[in-house]
């Protein structure tokens, strides 16, 4: 056969191809289980961010993770823990983005109460309790994830309560496809920063009012609401109004049933709690 014949030129470049898939799936099977536990450390990293608890570089993230955070799985329903989580929604197989899929663990959202564009949501969430450093059992912030349409994606985030179930201690978003340098300033860190101390909800009496906004433009300090606000993003209009609406989705209660879209009841009954132990 003439050394440029057709016939060796294909079966030269087949050889290639096969040579090369096969040492593309060896590369794929060996490189997974690095890749799923990447993942992992990252989620873990999020969480901690997101509560504010700095890990040293080249600290042993999960050791972190499990001296300072606890997670329970709250019944968006009832707001109640769930004491004997089944496998699926167990802390450690938690995965939000399948659950939400699944129509054994989640509900359709009605069109009119869907503010965050999600059209379904897990019956039960995963919340990260973030213990006192000292040791002393107490939880001093929660960490609630949530998720929304921004305007090319869904965004993925979580959000930071004081114990006092109202002081914001931090937001952080791990997983969006909004455009860098407009929508993607959602993960500059002097707009993440924006949201430490600012209040999500005004508790009077029995009232409990959800507050939190992020605006369109800048924040005026002296305005007495100024604590309840958060600027936009500059140019992101879209993407601003689904952070709001996404924030406003979980951290809601109206009093009925689908009005209880997120972590209302949850957070509701934590509130009464605080309460009763100012009355005490
Ligand atoms: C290539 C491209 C990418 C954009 N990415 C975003 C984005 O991630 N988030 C967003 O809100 N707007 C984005 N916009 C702008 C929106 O289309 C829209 O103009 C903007 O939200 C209006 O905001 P403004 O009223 O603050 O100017 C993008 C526009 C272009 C052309």
């Amino acid at each position: 056969m003439a050394a440029d014949s057709i016939k060796k030129t294909i079966g030269v470049a087949i050889g290639v191809c096969l040579v090369c898939s096969v040492l593309v799936s060896i590369a794929f099977v060996q490189l997974k289980p690095i890749q799923d536990k990447n993942k992992e450390l990252d989620k873990l990293k999020n969480i901690l961010q997101a509560g504010g608890i700095e890990a040293d570089s080249g600290a042993d993230i999960k050791a972190v993770y499990e001296k300072n955070i606890e997670p329970v799985i709250v019944d968006l329903k009832s707001g109640d823990i769930v004491a004997d989580p089944d496998e699926r929604i167990k802390p450690e197989n938690f995965d939000i983005e399948a659950l939400a899929k699944d129509p054994a663990y989640s509900s359709v959202i009605p069109s009119d109460k869907d503010i965050a564009d999600i059209k379904r949501r897990p019956d039960r969430m995963i919340i990260y309790n973030v213990k006192d450093p000292e040791g002393s059992g107490e939880i001093i912030k929660r960490i609630f994830p949530m998720y929304g349409r921004g305007l090319w994606s869904t965004m993925y985030g979580l959000l930071a309560l004081d114990k006092d179930m109202s002081t914001i201690k931090g937001f952080t978003f791990y997983k969006h496809e909004e455009t860098p340098g407009l929508g993607g300033e959602v993960d500059n860190p002097k707009w993440k920063g924006l949201w430490k101390d600012k209040i999500a909800f005004d508790i009077s009496g029995d009232k409990v009012t959800l507050k939190i906004k992020v605006i369109k433009g800048v924040v005026l300090k002296e305005r007495p609401e100024a604590k309840f606000q958060i600027d936009g993003l500059s140019g992101s209009t879209l993407t601003t109004r689904g952070i709001n609406n996404l924030v406003r989705f979980w951290l809601g209660h109206d009093g009925t049933d689908w009005g209880s879209t997120g972590y209302g009841p949850y957070i509701s009954k934590l509130i009464a709690n605080l309460k009763g132990n100012d009355n005490e």
